[in-house]
């Protein structure tokens, strides 16, 4: 069954005041002052995301094609990291990524994630996909398609449609309109049955709006610098 939700978006503007920051394992991300938060963890965005998104989430997709939605996309590093398993012949994506801020082209070129990744090849299509202001389908590239919305998470409301969400929202004590049971009602509406969500978060409250929402709820070690995270399944 589908809930059925009303929305009214009340959220600060994220973008102002941004910084590129190195983090602890040689990646860049990105710091934005006016919100104090971070896009990654600063023990690593790399690693961070790898551990929360590629391993715990697309490795354990059972199926090689699937449909990936991902609240955030911020500098494009998760997408990145899906890409590179496409090209590697792992999986076949279609990748919708949610962002109301982009972050300009000049950050992005400074962050040069495609090089951090040993992927320079990367770089030109990977750049044109994240300054593309089109809502449509990008060509398929390796193994991935990809389209980018303005949308507010707050306002998704596609249904049964994704296997796997990456949830990559600012943390709750910036953002917390973005970790209500409402918010997570959307993205179990928005998953298939067996689709999982995977998050880097795992405060109590968090679980509790999951769990509302209708998700079974695990914690999972967490990546260096955290001691848990949460991955919560559709039944
Ligand atoms: C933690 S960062 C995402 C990091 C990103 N996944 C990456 O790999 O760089 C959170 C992102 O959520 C975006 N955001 C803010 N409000 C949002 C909303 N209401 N709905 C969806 N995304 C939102 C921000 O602009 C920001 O890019």
């Amino acid at each position: 069954m589908v809930a059925v939700l009303s929305c009214t978006v009340t959220t600060v503007r994220p973008t102002n005041d941004t910084r590129p920051l190195l983090t602890r394992d040689g990646s860049y991300t990105v710091r934005n002052d006016a919100l104090d938060v971070f896009y990654h963890s600063v023990h690593g965005a790399i690693q961070e995301s790898t551990h929360v998104f590629i391993k715990a989430g697309l490795e354990q997709v059972p199926k090689s094609k699937m449909d990936v939605l991902e609240v955030g996309l911020g500098t494009g590093l998760n997408l990145l990291l899906t890409w590179i398993r496409c090209w590697e012949g792992k999986c076949t994506v279609r990748y919708t990524a949610l962002e109301p801020y982009p972050l300009s082209h000049a950050m992005l070129e400074q962050l040069d994630h495609c090089n951090e990744l040993a992927w320079p090849g990367l770089h030109t299509p990977f750049m044109e996909r994240m300054a593309s202001t089109d809502t449509e389908w990008a060509e398929e590239l390796g193994g991935l398609s990809f389209r980018k919305l303005p949308t507010f998470v707050q306002e998704f409301d596609e249904c049964e449609a994704y296997d796997l969400v990456y949830y990559d929202a600012f943390a709750p004590r910036a953002q917390p309109e973005l970790w209500t049971a409402e918010a997570f009602t959307r993205m179990h509406n928005a998953l298939r049955p067996g689709g999982v969500l995977v998050t880097y978060c795992a405060k109590g409250e968090v679980r509790r709006a999951m769990l509302a929402a209708g998700f079974s709820v695990e914690r999972l070690p967490g990546p260096v610098g955290k001691r848990e995270m949460f991955r919560a399944t559709k039944n």
